[in-house]
């Protein structure tokens, strides 16, 4: 497995993802929307490559899929890590209720998280298809897997990619392609810069394994997927969430 593309490799569990695959070995592309600045020092330092690109828009994802193909000779994976930004400006849909969330808002979300991840695959999949393998693997969350009543267009947008990784999977299985998801829970990124520190000390207290989890547990997982060990794993949602949920 050499070739893979990461979305969203300017964040920060994108970040760690491009820096332990390129640790083992792979060409990776990533992928950045604004951090232009994080996302080239990241490349360099991995020897790999980046591209801009607004997952929100069809041409751009073409053209992006187009350009990581050509740089890396090909391409064996994707891994669909770009998501909406949770920062000080969009939080607020996050604590709203339902009814006070404007439609917009869920556009927003949908374009980048579920439209933004269905463009990327059907990219993809010619490339796939025609070499009878590749491996995909989606983003979505514990609170699309299990329900929550905070953040609905999150939480909606996200239970699409977890249909979507379950129902291509059969379709896809045929063609030596496998498409996975995982599904992460309280990860210690920057999102909880957004919150008073006892927000963070509330959560450690509700997670059985004592500590939140880290860009660098998922990226093990998604190194894992990409290896031969992941290659009989499909149509499967990984929770990750240090027993939090149970
Ligand atoms: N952290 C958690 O606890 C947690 C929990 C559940 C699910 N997740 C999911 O895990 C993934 C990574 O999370 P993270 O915390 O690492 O997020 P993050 O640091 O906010 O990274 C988000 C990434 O998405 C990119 N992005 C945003 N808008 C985009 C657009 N319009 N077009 C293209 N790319 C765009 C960003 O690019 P730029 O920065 O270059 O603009 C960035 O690389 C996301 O899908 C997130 O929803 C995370």
């Amino acid at each position: 497995m050499k070739k893979i593309l990461v979305t969203g490799g300017s964040g920060d569990i994108g970040e760690a993802i491009c820096r332990t695959l390129a640790s083992s070995g792979a060409h990776v592309v990533l992928q950045y929307h604004q951090a232009q600045k994080r996302a080239q020092a990241i490349a360099k330092e991995i020897k790999g490559h980046a591209l801009q690109a607004d997952l929100a828009s069809e041409v751009e994802i073409k053209k992006m899929i187009q350009q990581a193909s050509k740089h890396l000779g090909g391409l064996e994976a994707l891994i669909n890590v770009a998501g909406f930004p949770i920062n000080k400006k969009t939080r607020s849909y996050w604590d709203l209720p339902f009814e006070k969330i404007s439609r917009k808002m869920f556009e927003d979300v949908f374009a980048i998280d579920t439209l933004g991840t269905i463009s990327c695959i059907q990219a993809v999949l010619p490339i796939f298809k025609k070499q009878k393998f590749g491996k995909i693997i989606n983003f979505a969350s514990s609170s699309a897997l299990l329900g929550h009543n905070q953040g609905y267009p999150f939480n909606v947008a996200k239970a699409g990619l977890i249909n979507l990784t379950k129902s291509l999977a059969p379709e896809l299985g045929p063609y030596g392609i496998t498409i996975n998801a995982i599904a992460p829970c309280s990860i210690r990124t920057h999102w909880l810069d957004h919150y008073p520190k006892h927000v963070e000390t509330q959560l450690k207290k509700k997670i059985p394994l004592g500590r939140l989890g880290t860009p660098e547990d998922v990226a093990q997982l998604v190194s894992f997927l990409i290896s031969t060990g992941g290659d009989w794993l499909t149509g499967q949602i990984y929770l990750m969430d240090g027993g939090e949920t149970l």
